[in-house]
Parts: structure tokens; C-alpha cells; sequence
């Protein structure tokens, strides 16, 4: 087995606290709880890939995401620290107010280029066509691709298996439930749980792409980590359930409903959930496991987004 070197990032173990909503106990893991401006899920993939990047010597990495993407926001933060420079291709429009994530951004001094809907689709193809011109002018660019979800960057949530592995008896435990952008999170608990000879559910709540494209996404991504790292196991597949229409109102929204079961979670926990991936990732988690007494057997994993909020501060002011 290969096991790929990584840089110290995120303040990790996360806790697992046990939480009381509305009459019911359950046990939340705080993956939000990696950093402050490093928050969140997507620091456990960048030990991984800013570890890459310093061994290439890049001198720039480039990143992709929404203008409120989180994983951008934690690229630029981490990049800044390795002493490496960044520029962010966010779907979405520049704003002088710029908030949350997009401040974060901007403030570290990320470069950024903002693109349409249309022009994001091919994003990767940009980042890599501006890849080749710097090259030619003796730029090292490290590519991290959407959500930072590649073989390597999995490896963050093959470690996370580890860790909770350590931290509780899973035994009785029946599943994990996380919010599901990219896959490469749902990806690294699949391939960490199958390596480890855990049995567990992988809960994916996917919020950006239909069921049955992240469903070959994540399980494309667990396989070709197997593959390439020559892990002694055979991937748990059966394992992987998407919890499928959670996110009906779009990636960018979220309905009234769902903000109402994050305001009752956050003045109940004195925890906010974003609306983009845990506040939608936490309604799967209510609705089918809270609500039907299964709590105790699934673990919510808390996979940050805390700045997000900001970007959508008026929605969510409106229901207090
Ligand atoms: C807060 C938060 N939760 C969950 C996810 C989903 O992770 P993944 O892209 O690995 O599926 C993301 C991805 O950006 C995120 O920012």
C-alpha cells in the first residue's frame, strides 16, 4: 500500500459531542470544528494536496468552486500559510460586498476569476488551459479540481475513518450521514471504512448533482484511490447510500422549511448549520433518522460551512 505524505492543517481530532434536540440524544461529529479560517471538511483534503503542491514547488495553485465555496475560502487560506500563492475560478458574479467565504477570499489576497454559469461548466478545461500558458512561461501550477475530491485528496477522509475509529466502538453504529458536494468526502469514508474493515452506512446527501452522476462520482473516486494507492482491500460498495431530494431548491437556496429546522437546531445546540450543505445534509438527518428514533445509531458528521451564513444573511435574518 502507497500512503501519500501529508502537511499539518486542521485541529484534528474533531470532537464527537453528544447533542439533545427536541427530546431526542444523538452524537454529532465536528468537522466544522478543524480550524476558524481553515474550517471545515475540506482541510482534511488539503493536508493532502498542499502537501503535493509544496513537493512540486508550485508557486501558484489554482482552485474551483461557487462564489461562496468553502473549499475555495480553505484553498486560499491554506495555500497562504504553505506561502504559496492562489487564484479561485468561482461560478458567480464579483460583488463589492463582498461576504463570508468571498471575503475570506478576497482578504488573504486569492486572485479571482468569476465566471457564468455556462462558462463554469468548462472549468476545468480553463484552469488547466491557463495551467499550460504559465508553464510555458516557467510557472509551476498545481491544479486542485472541484472540491478538492481526487484519489489524493480522499485520503482525508480515509484518515477520518481512522480517527473516529479511535474515538468511539462503531460497532453499534449503523451509519454516517454528511453532506455530499464533489463526493470525495462520502468517497474517503467508503475507501477508509473498506481498508479498515469497518461495516458501516455511508450516508451521501447530495446537494449539487443528481443522484445516479454522484453515486458514479464517489464510487469512481473510492475505486480509483483503491487503485492507485494499492490498498489490501475490496471496496465496500453496497455501503454507499445517496439520501437523494434534499436539495430540490438548488445548491444556491434553501426553502423556508429547512431554515426553520436550522434557526430550532441553533437556539436548541447553539449550533448554525449552513445553507448550502450541513443545514440541507441535517434535514435528511431529522427526517429520516430523528424523527424515526434511529438517531441513536447514526452519527451526523457536522462538515462546517459556517461562512456560507453570511452570504445568505438576509434569508436567514428573515425568519428570526
Ligand atoms: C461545508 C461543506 N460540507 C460538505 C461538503 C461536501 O464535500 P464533498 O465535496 O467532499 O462532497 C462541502 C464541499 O464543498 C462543504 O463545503
Amino acid at each position: 500500500m502507497i500512503t501519500p505524505q501529508k502537511i499539518s492543517l486542521a485541529n484534528i481530532p474533531t470532537p464527537i459531542t453528544e447533542i439533545q434536540f427536541e427530546g431526542k440524544s444523538f452524537l454529532v461529529k465536528r468537522d466544522d470544528l478543524t480550524g476558524v479560517e481553515l474550517s471545515g471538511n475540506k482541510v482534511r483534503k488539503l493536508e493532502y494536496l498542499i502537501a503535493q503542491a509544496k513537493k512540486e514547488k508550485a508557486e501558484i495553485v489554482f482552485t474551483t468552486g461557487g462564489d461562496q465555496s468553502n473549499h475555495a475560502r480553505a484553498t486560499a487560506t491554506a495555500a497562504a500559510k504553505a506561502g504559496i500563492k492562489s487564484k479561485l475560478f468561482l461560478w458567480g458574479n464579483d460583488s463589492a460586498k463582498a461576504n463570508g467565504n468571498l471575503f475570506i477570499d478576497k482578504f488573504l489576497g486569492a486572485e479571482i476569476s468569476f465566471l457564468d454559469k455556462n462558462n463554469f461548466e468548462n472549468v476545468n478545461q480553463i484552469m488547466f488551459e491557463e495551467r499550460a500558458e504559465l508553464l510555458e512561461k516557467g510557472k509551476k501550477v498545481f491544479v486542485i479540481p472541484e472540491g478538492g475530491s481526487t484519489t489524493l485528496g480522499i485520503w482525508g477522509y480515509i484518515s477520518f475513518m481512522e480517527e473516529i475509529k479511535n474515538q468511539i466502538d462503531l460497532k453499534n453504529i449503523e451509519g454516517i450521514v454528511a453532506a455530499c458536494g464533489s463526493g470525495g468526502t462520502a468517497a474517503g469514508m467508503l475507501a477508509g471504512a473498506s481498508l479498515l474493515n469497518i461495516d458501516i452506512k455511508i450516508f451521501a446527501v447530495n446537494v449539487l448533482y443528481p443522484k445516479e452522476t454522484i453515486k458514479k462520482k464517489i464510487l469512481d473516486l473510492a475505486e480509483g484511490c483503491v487503485l492507485d494507492y494499492q490498498l489490501p482491500c475490496k471496496l465496500k460498495r453496497d455501503n454507499l447510500e445517496i439520501m437523494d431530494g434534499y436539495s430540490e431548491e438548488g445548491y444556491k437556496n434553501i426553502t423556508k422549511e429547512k431554515l426553520e429546522l436550522i434557526k430550532r437546531f441553533a437556539r436548541q445546540t447553539g449550533i448554525i448549520l449552513d445553507p448550502a450543505y450541513s443545514g440541507k445534509a441535517f434535514t435528511a438527518y431529522y427526517e429520516n433518522f430523528i424523527t424515526k428514533g434511529k438517531s441513536g445509531k447514526n452519527i451526523f458528521v457536522h462538515t462546517g460551512g459556517i461562512f456560507g451564513v453570511f452570504g445568505k444573511l438576509e434569508k436567514y435574518l428573515s425568519i428570526c
